[in-house]
């Protein structure tokens, strides 16, 4: 056995991934793995996106999309442990036994609870104040014969589950899931202070390099996302790419020089910056200083790049999605190693626990 640190990040299969996505955190897990530093697991969060309640089938075919794009982009079964979460049952018993130690109150204070929450009922955010006291309120007394299921509300002890029963040292993940990481570390904590044992570590965010790369949409505003027309799929042919990007939002164009940039053209900016040369970059920054810049031009450049990065992925994505006994064996493989280390924490824990046989 070597001392490497251990690296582990999940994405739930809730669709088919866009270059968010793979600029954000795919391509990341890429890089980490193949620097050879680290021992790396990466997973697909099967038994979390049971929360939204998808349809089944769905559900099987998104994981199959998820796993081939991991492969296709370069994940590597002979270099990391790449699984899916329900293939690894100690998850799902740990989960109970975590549980114990986790506070309903800590639960339905998380942001992500609560958006969801009233999304599953159908309520919008108060525009002022969003005090703790009133969700509580807002979700228990919802009059409407929607419900929050309880999946939800546990969602971040099953996070924590993930990350703590493989021991890992570092997870890769977004700004938006800093607040679950947070609370993994504070489980962590209460688990080894309630049991006065010194057993898990407190797993800290990493990001390849610099700060986390946010990919802005193509409809102006924020992160790019699965709304329609905002986003770019891995799989998405040559055509749509550039449809697509021709679409995005943009402005009048500049009428002074060195004037501002409004929000939707700092963002083809950004995405360039992301999938082009730096020369490219200094042209069309030079030219919408100068007032003489086409968007047409920046967009079809921003489109060709983008067509360059993905089409190698695209059409390995394709091969790899019907290659039904490789995808068998790679989870076969996957799901031995990452049971291996997790039966090994949950046999710990249930010891520490009190949970031991006669
Ligand atoms: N909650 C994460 C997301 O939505 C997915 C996830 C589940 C995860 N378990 C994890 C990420 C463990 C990192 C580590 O993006």
């Amino acid at each position: 056995m070597d001392n490497k640190k251990i690296v582990l990040s999940g994405i739930r299969p809730t669709g088919q991934l866009h270059l968010g996505n793979y600029l954000g955190a795919l391509s990341n897990f890429v890089k980490m793995q193949n620097e050879g530093k680290y021992d790396s697991y990466y997973f697909i969060a099967d038994l979390h996106a049971l929360t939204t309640n998808p349809d089944p089938k769905e559900l099987h075919t998104n994981v199959r999309h998820i796993l081939a794009e991991y492969l296709a982009a370069g994940l590597d079964p002979e270099k990391s442990t790449i699984f899916v979460q329900s293939d690894v049952p100690e998850v799902s018993e740990m989960y109970l036994l975590l549980n114990m130690h986790v506070g309903i109150g800590e639960l339905m204070r998380t942001a992500a609870f609560k958006d969801k929450a009233r999304k599953a009922l159908g309520i919008t955010a108060p525009t002022q104040g969003d005090d703790d006291e009133d969700v509580a309120k807002e979700i228990i007394g919802a009059s409407t014969n929607k419900r929050v299921n309880a999946g939800l509300l546990t969602y971040p002890t099953l996070m924590a589950v993930d990350i703590l029963i493989q021991r890992a040292d570092f997870v890769p993940v977004g700004k938006d899931q800093e607040q679950h990481l947070e609370l993994t570390r504070r489980f962590a904590r209460r688990f080894n202070s309630f049991y006065k044992v010194d057993y898990f570590n407190e797993p800290q965010n990493f990001n390849f390099g610099s700060a986390p790369v946010k990919v802005p949409g193509l409809d102006g505003s924020g992160k790019m996302g699965k709304s329609e027309g905002n986003c770019i799929y891995l799989v998405d042919e040559e055509k749509a790419i550039r449809k697509k990007v021709m679409r995005a939002v943009t402005d009048g164009g500049p009428t002074e020089p060195n004037q501002p940039m409004a929000e939707p053209v700092q963002n083809l900016f950004t995405i360039l910056k992301l999938v082009g040369t730096p020369d490219k970059v200094q042209y069309f920054t030079e030219a919408y200083n100068n007032c003489s810049i086409r968007y047409g031009d920046l967009k079809k450049e921003i489109a060709e790049d983008i067509v360059a990065l993905t089409t190698p992925i695209r059409e390995r994505i394709l091969d790899i999605e019907n290659d039904s006994a490789y995808l068998h064996r790679v989870l076969e493989m996957g799901a031995e190693r990452a049971r291996a280390r997790a039966s090994k924490t949950l046999s710990d824990v249930r010891e520490i626990m009190g949970i031991t046989k006669f």
